[in-house]
């Protein structure tokens, strides 16, 4: 509740006098918290209208973001519930996006999940588990919404890779396979739409500060802000303004990179 009315909180400082994504929708994966949550509320205050999807679990929360976007930054907002790591649900999804809401321009695929372990006690089920929803929900969700992507005068797919996917961790074997395979879809997704003027990019962020690094025992915190030059993690903030650029107009001649942010951790 604390940190919910926090989040809210900051973001009431918003200035949304610029609007860069006026006219323009985008569909962002698992928003209901963490980074892709404020990735939602920056794209919406940039002027995009935003498409919400969570699992169907994460309804009230989702349900949140929705009201904010629509009662404080004057933009729409749907909620679409679906398991991007299933493409069947996808597809179930753009249907209703179609039927309720309309076409995306931008998508941001930003649901993950890490389940960690040594790579010697890793059960089949946490790899197969991480990579379905880190990276098959990739090409779940692009290979359904092309089309709309592809017509768009803007179009753009974000994707969220991490620091992890380029220097690998220990216990992330799954994670980092998941993560480097999002580069690898980047660098060849950007080539091959490179004629229908859409842009791929990925943002490799190092450790931000959310419920998946926030949960980490204090030692384990402790030890990493060591290892980072600017010996803090990152804020869910600094991701989303970048995926914002990357979204706008700005970034018309970027494609097929991957912009990292770590504080100096990994250069
Ligand atoms: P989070 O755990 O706070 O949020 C992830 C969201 O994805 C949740 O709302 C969850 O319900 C949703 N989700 C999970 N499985 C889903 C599925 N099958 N279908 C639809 N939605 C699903 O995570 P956080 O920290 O906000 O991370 C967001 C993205 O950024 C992830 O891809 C993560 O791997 C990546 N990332 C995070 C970093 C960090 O330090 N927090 C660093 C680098 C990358």
């Amino acid at each position: 509740m604390t940190e919910e009315k926090n989040f809210f909180d900051e973001i009431e400082g918003l200035d949304t006098t610029c609007r860069r994504l006026s006219g323009l929708s985008a569909l962002v994966t698992g928003c209901a918290q963490g980074i892709g949550r404020r990735i939602a509320l920056e794209l919406a205050k940039e002027g995009a209208d935003i498409v919400i999807n969570d699992l169907s679990s994460q309804k009230e929360k989702a349900n949140k973001v929705a009201q904010y976007i629509e009662s404080h930054l004057d933009r729409e907002a749907w909620m679409v519930e679906a398991d991007v790591s299933d493409i069947e649900d996808v597809k179930r999804a753009k249907t209703q996006v179609e039927e309720n809401f309309g076409k995306i321009d931008i998508l941001v695929n930003n649901a993950g999940i890490n389940r960690d372990n040594f790579f010697t006690k890793m059960e089949k089920k946490d790899w197969d588990q991480v990579l379905s929803v880190n990276l098959d929900s990739v090409f779940n969700c692009t290979h359904t919404f092309l089309d709309h992507i592809q017509d768009s005068a803007q179009g753009r797919v974000i994707s969220l890779s991490s620091v992890v996917g380029e220097r690998g961790n220990i216990g992330q074997v799954n994670y980092a396979s998941s993560k480097a395979g999002i580069i690898g879809f980047t660098k060849a997704l950007a080539q091959e739409l490179v004629r229908d003027d859409v842009t791929v990019n990925a943002v490799a962020p190092g450790f931000i500060a959310t419920k998946m690094v926030l949960d980490m025992p204090e030692k384990v915190k402790d030890k990493i802000k060591k290892q980072i030059p600017m010996a803090r993690f990152g804020k869910p903030k600094e991701v989303a303004r970048t995926v914002t650029f990357l979204a706008s107009k700005d970034a018309s001649y970027i494609t097929g990179e991957v912009i990292r942010m770590n504080g100096g951790f990994y250069l």
